[in-house]
């Protein structure tokens, strides 16, 4: 079944559906971008891509992508992404909807050809909300295949690009199982107390280490074989190092729909009200037995 087919038999909201089939085809002119910033030639020659081009970083030209394309949509008020550091407010909007992308999680990965993401979310309104507010929250993950991992609040369900630029239903109603997979952010030598013991657990109980460098594909990763993601609080950096508006509050949108949780470490964090765009937060994202012993080793003096 197409996106869009399966947009209209859950009876999603017909401006909210438009908006998620315009990013699905957003989602596509990144992917062609990729091509288009393949390296050629000597390191000298590195800001060249194979069509002889000046060579536009991906990430700002994933940014690029989505921005003039909602601008000429006009089907969102508010824009704010993780590449810009204010809020883009479109002019004559046909739609009030706030949106939240982070362009392209994991971009320190392109070089080495590893998996990489876009990451949405989409509130009723202003974007300083919390996360618990968003009508819809999905990812685009560019790994062997395209896939767009969607909730509107009505499970979570997979899609595949197909040969022709078309997104088919893949999955539907994924839940987190539970499963033995730890992906721990930060070095450890800096680790906080309670962080260091809660590891030290994991650890213990035969957790295996799967950490990438993106955020989107580790957690995507949980999403399927379950276990546990985190980018803690760390000694000199207490609020850690990802973003609560483009990282955080998504992907803890999908992965609560899919029955598991995300924590600062103390409280949900879909809960949390932001100050700024640029708000960071200590992320624990994953199943519910793993986040429910964080927050109990966080108690404990
Ligand atoms: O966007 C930030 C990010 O690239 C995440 O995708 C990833 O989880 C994290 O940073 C990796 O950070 P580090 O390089 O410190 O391991
Ligand atoms: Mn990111």
């Amino acid at each position: 079944m197409l996106l869009k087919d399966f947009l209209i038999a859950k009876g999603t909201e017909k401006k909210l559906a438009e908006l998620i089939l315009f990013l699905g085809e957003q989602a596509r002119e990144v992917k062609k971008g990729f091509l288009a910033t393949v390296k050629t030639g000597n390191a000298g020659e590195k800001t060249r891509n194979i069509y002889g081009e000046e060579q536009m970083a991906l990430d700002k030209y994933s940014d690029g992508v989505f921005i003039s394309g909602l601008k000429k949509a006009r089907l969102v008020r508010f824009i704010a992404t993780e590449e810009q550091d204010r809020i883009i407010e479109i002019n004559n909007p046909k739609n009030n909807f706030g949106i939240v992308i982070d362009p392209l999680d994991g971009s320190s990965l392109i070089d080495v050809n590893l998996c990489v993401g876009t990451i949405i979310g989409i509130y009723p309104g202003h974007v300083l909300d919390a996360g618990r507010n968003m009508i819809a929250a999905l990812y685009i993950l560019y790994g062997p295949l395209t896939t767009l991992t969607l909730t509107t609040g009505k499970g979570v369900h997979e899609f595949v690009m197909d040969g022709n630029g078309e997104f088919v239903l893949r999955q539907e109603n994924i839940k987190i199982p539970e499963g033995k997979i730890y992906a721990p952010g930060a070095l450890r030598k800096d680790y906080l107390p309670a962080h260091a013991r809660w590891i030290e657990s994991l650890e213990a109980a035969g957790y295996k280490l799967r950490f990438s460098g993106s955020f989107v594909a580790d957690v995507h990763q949980i999403l399927h074989k379950g276990g546990v993601f985190t980018y803690p609080g760390f000694k000199g950096k207490e609020k850690g190092k990802l973003r609560l508006l483009f990282e955080a509050n998504p992907m803890g949108k999908i992965i609560h729909e899919a029955g598991g949780m995300i924590s600062n470490g103390k409280a949900d964090i879909l809960g949390i009200t932001p100050q700024a765009i640029n708000d960071r937060t200590p992320i624990y994202i994953g199943g519910k037995k793993e986040i429910t012993q964080i927050e109990t080793f966080m108690c404990e003096p």
